[in-house]
This record gives structure tokens, C-alpha cells and sequence, in this order.
């Protein structure tokens, strides 16, 4: 159940108040060249998401959703404007500051689910956590595989999973390291309805349970219902929010 300021006491509640948003964006731009021509893919997108909120990104296919969860993501600097996750402006990062950001702060998911297809479930999601250097945590890996209902499958390698059980452990890797933000982009894309049903439930779960913020992009209209919030993208702009 999400906690409300006024079902928690006035102190915490200031604090509460008081916390940097996990996202804040200001007139992001970006402009991709290929060759000698010039793909503006955002147009000056200003965008603040709290922490532990859950926001669907939606929008016509080409509008630039990707790119701005790519840049949220630090997988990509914008041409112009601002972009601050957690308080930290990503202007000031040097590229391997990102990447140790990106690791400690941010998890994700893509549509193609990206698993190691020579690891096992357990090994996939294992990986992530030696990876940070924060060694095996088994209470952590234990709570994150129940949530996601695969403890019966961590034996099993990528083939022998269905679509929904590959993105489930996709999500427990992405989250396995308790980051303060979880972007996923499409992530039902490839899922027949009851698998997405699953899957979103999950995230949803994860975002309650754990007080994880989520960005999802998605096409999918019963995806935005779970969603706290939707924000709406045409032409590399917010349309509605
Ligand atoms: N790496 C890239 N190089 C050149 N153009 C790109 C690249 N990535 C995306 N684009 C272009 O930027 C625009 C926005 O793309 P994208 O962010 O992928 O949109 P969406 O995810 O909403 O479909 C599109 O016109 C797309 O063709
Ligand atoms: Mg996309």
C-alpha cells in the first residue's frame, strides 16, 4: 500500500517533502546526426517525477521515448538542457562516473529481455549483483525471486523459459541491487496479454514493495492503467502530463 504524507507522522512527512524528486528534466533537447542530417528525436522536455512514483510514457512510435529514457538512463547525453536523477546532474558526470552511477542507482529492462543465454536464471541474475561489487546478498536475491515467482526456474537457462518467466528474471536482475530507479522501455512488447498482465503486476509490486520509482514506456493502454501517472509524448514533446 503506498504511504500517504498524511498517514505518516509530521516529521517524516517533512522529510518525506523535503526529498530531491528522483527525476527532474529541463527543456531537453536532443538532436541525432546521421550523415549530414540532423534527427531532432526531443524538442525541449521538462519533466519531474518523484521519488517512488510510477509513470507510464506513452506516445506514436518514433516520438522519442526511447531517447528520453536513455537519457534518463544516462545511456545517452542529451543535446541541451538539464537532467538530474536523485539530485545529481548528469552534466557534471565524467563517463565513468556515469557508469558507476548507472550501476549503483539504475536498473533495466528492455523489451528483448537480454539475457546471457549461456547462464542460468540464478547465474543471470547472481552476475548483477558480483557486477556492482556488493558480493551475493541471499536475503535480497531470495525476497526478489518470490516477489517475481521464479524461485522454481533460477536452475533453468534462457531457452527453457517461456517470454514471461525470461522478463521476470530480467527484472529480478535489474532489480537485484536495490536501485533507486527502475526504467523499463516496451517491456510487455514482446508478451501476450496474460504474461503482460503478470509482468506489470510485478513491477507494480516492486514499485510498492521495495519503494522503487519506475519509468515504463509502453504502447500498451492496459499497461498505463497501472501507472500512477501517464505522460503523453508527440514529436519530442509532452503533450499532456
Ligand atoms: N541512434 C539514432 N540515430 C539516429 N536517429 C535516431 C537514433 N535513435 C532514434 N532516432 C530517431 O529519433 C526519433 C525518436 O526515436 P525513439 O526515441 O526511438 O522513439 P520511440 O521510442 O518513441 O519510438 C526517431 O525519429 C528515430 O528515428
Ligand atoms: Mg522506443
Amino acid at each position: 500500500m503506498r504511504i500517504t504524507a498524511l498517514q505518516i507522522a509530521p516529521t517524516e512527512a517533512a522529510s518525506e517533502l523535503a526529498m530531491e524528486p528522483i527525476i527532474l528534466t529541463d527543456s531537453l533537447e536532443k538532436v541525432y546526426r546521421v550523415g549530414k542530417v540532423k534527427v531532432p528525436a526531443l524538442r525541449g522536455v521538462t519533466l519531474t517525477i518523484d521519488q517512488g512514483e510510477f509513470v507510464a510514457v506513452v506516445g506514436p512510435s518514433g516520438c522519442g521515448k526511447s531517447t528520453l529514457l536513455h537519457i534518463l538512463g544516462g545511456l545517452t547525453r542529451p543535446t541541451a538542457g538539464r537532467v538530474l536523477v536523485d539530485g545529481n546532474d548528469f552534466c557534471c558526470m565524467k563517463d565513468a562516473e556515469m557508469t558507476r552511477f548507472r550501476r549503483d542507482k539504475i536498473g533495466f529492462v528492455f523489451q528483448r529481455y537480454n539475457l546471457l543465454p549461456t547462464l542460468s536464471a540464478r547465474q543471470n541474475i547472481a552476475l548483477a549483483q558480483e557486477i556492482a561489487g556488493n558480493g551475493f546478498n541471499p536475503h535480497r536475491f531470495e525476497r526478489v525471486t518470490k516477489l517475481l515467482g521464479i524461485e522454481g526456474k533460477l536452475n533453468s537457462r534462457p531457452f527453457a523459459l517461456s517470454g514471461g518467466e525470461q522478463q521476470r528474471v530480467a527484472i529480478a536482475r535489474a532489480v537485484i541491487c536495490e536501485p533507486k530507479l527502475l526504467l523499463a522501455d516496451e517491456p510487455t512488447g514482446n508478451l501476450d496479454s496474460e504474461n503482460s498482465q503478470v509482468v506489470l503486476s510485478m513491477l507494480r509490486q516492486l514499485n510498492e514493495e521495495l519503494r522503487q520509482s519506475v519509468v515504463m514506456i509502453t504502447h500498451n493502454p492496459e499497461a498505463a492503467a497501472f501507472a500512477d501517472r501517464i505522460v503523453r509524448m508527440r514529436d519530442g514533446r509532452i503533450v499532456s502530463n
